[in-house]
């Protein structure tokens, strides 16, 4: 009766304390922010079924390909990253998977309005313009042309991305990943000499300071970010930066609730590649734990069957 008792006394502190720095400590160290829901539910729906063919076209038109690459239609980008990054402060991405990567009601908002889709405009003026203008239309209802290039965009994407590709295409023109060999200017080559890996480490911090010129802040290497951030963070970050970092010059890039996974897979693998031995470890050691228990038990009944 005396164990019971002792028992059930450590079990309530034991409790108390688990309380008292986990959740408790926790809800007053960060407020409570609503997590991700991939719906833009501040962008209204242009509900327009669109025409690719139309979109084909009017991506040329509007002046689109002047800027971006689209690989898939055999369209190169009109100038190196680098060099691009010189002109705009970044590299306006290919345009192959956007329609993949991206939420249709997002992209549709982002081409007719780019910076305030962002939710970074603040960051923007008549002086320093953002870099990619919106779309005026070219005559027509610009929600149905808008309409027609973003049916266009998704008629090109693919079906499915590597999680890799997709960190690549989703966030690389800011954000290296060092431990991977990943730079802002792509997956890093096989150097054959020290000079050429000087010179690319000088076109990739020449870069760099283009970006932090754009955007008044360096976009970390995420590397590791993934050790300091749980996952959903992460995903309410990625749907919406300004919810957790108001002010910030991340933008709001308007993935689906599938590449952010892809995403996020891809930085776990990098950061914390130990996690999957890690966590096929638990049930053995819960089953450890059982056996051990039992044998322990039975090891004190009887002990105390002989000592009476
Ligand atoms: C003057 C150059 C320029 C033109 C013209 C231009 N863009 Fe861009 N675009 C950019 C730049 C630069 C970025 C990257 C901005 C950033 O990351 O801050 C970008 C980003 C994008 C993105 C990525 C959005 C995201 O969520 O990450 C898409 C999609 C896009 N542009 C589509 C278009 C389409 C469609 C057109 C034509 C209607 C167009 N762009 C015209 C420069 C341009
Ligand atoms: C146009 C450039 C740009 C793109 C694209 C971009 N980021 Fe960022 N990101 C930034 C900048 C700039 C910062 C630094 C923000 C600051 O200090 O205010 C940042 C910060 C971050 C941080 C750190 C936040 C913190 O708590 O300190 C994470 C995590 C992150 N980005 C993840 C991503 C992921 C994942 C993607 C792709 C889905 C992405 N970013 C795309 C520019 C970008």
């Amino acid at each position: 009766m005396r164990e019971l008792k002792i028992l059930g006394v450590l079990v309530v502190f034991t409790l108390l304390v688990y309380y008292g720095v986990e959740p408790y400590a926790h809800s007053k160290m960060h407020h409570h922010v609503e997590p991700a829901n991939f719906q833009f539910n501040d962008l209204k729906a242009i509900d327009y079924k669109g025409d690719p063919a139309k979109g084909k076209q009017l991506i040329v038109n509007a002046g689109c390909t002047g800027c971006h690459g689209i690989k898939v239609a055999k369209i190169p980008a009109p100038m190196p990253a680098d060099a691009a990054a010189a002109s705009f402060g970044v590299a306006p991405p290919d345009l192959s998977n956007v329609g993949y990567l991206y939420d249709a009601k997002f992209l549709k908002h982002f081409i007719l309005n780019p910076a305030h889709t962002f939710l970074n405009a603040k960051k923007f003026n008549a002086k320093k313009p953002f870099p990619m203008p919106g779309f005026y239309g070219v005559g027509g209802d610009k929600n149905k042309e808008v309409s027609d290039i973003v049916a266009y965009l998704k008629s090109i994407a693919p079906k499915e991305m590597e999680a890799k590709e997709t960190f690549i295409a989703a966030c690389g023109r800011c954000h290296g990943v060092k431990y991977d060999k990943v730079t802002q200017l792509g997956e890093m080559p096989k150097f054959k000499s020290d000079t050429e890996k000087l010179a690319y480490e000088l076109k990739v911090s020449k870069y760099k300071e283009h970006l932090l010129k754009y955007l008044a802040a360096t976009p970390p290497d995420l590397s590791i970010i993934v050790r300091a951030k749980s996952k959903e963070h992460l995903e309410t970050f990625i749907d919406n930066p300004q919810k957790l970092l108001k002010g910030t010059s991340m933008p709001r890039v308007g993935l689906t609730k599938e590449s952010t996974e892809k995403v996020i897979s891809y930085l776990e693998s990098v950061g914390d590649s130990k996690k999957v031995e890690r966590e096929s470890l638990i049930p053995k050691i819960i089953g450890f734990l059982i056996i051990f228990t039992l044998f322990a038990y039975l090891w004190k009944s009887k002990l105390w069957r002989e000592v009476h």
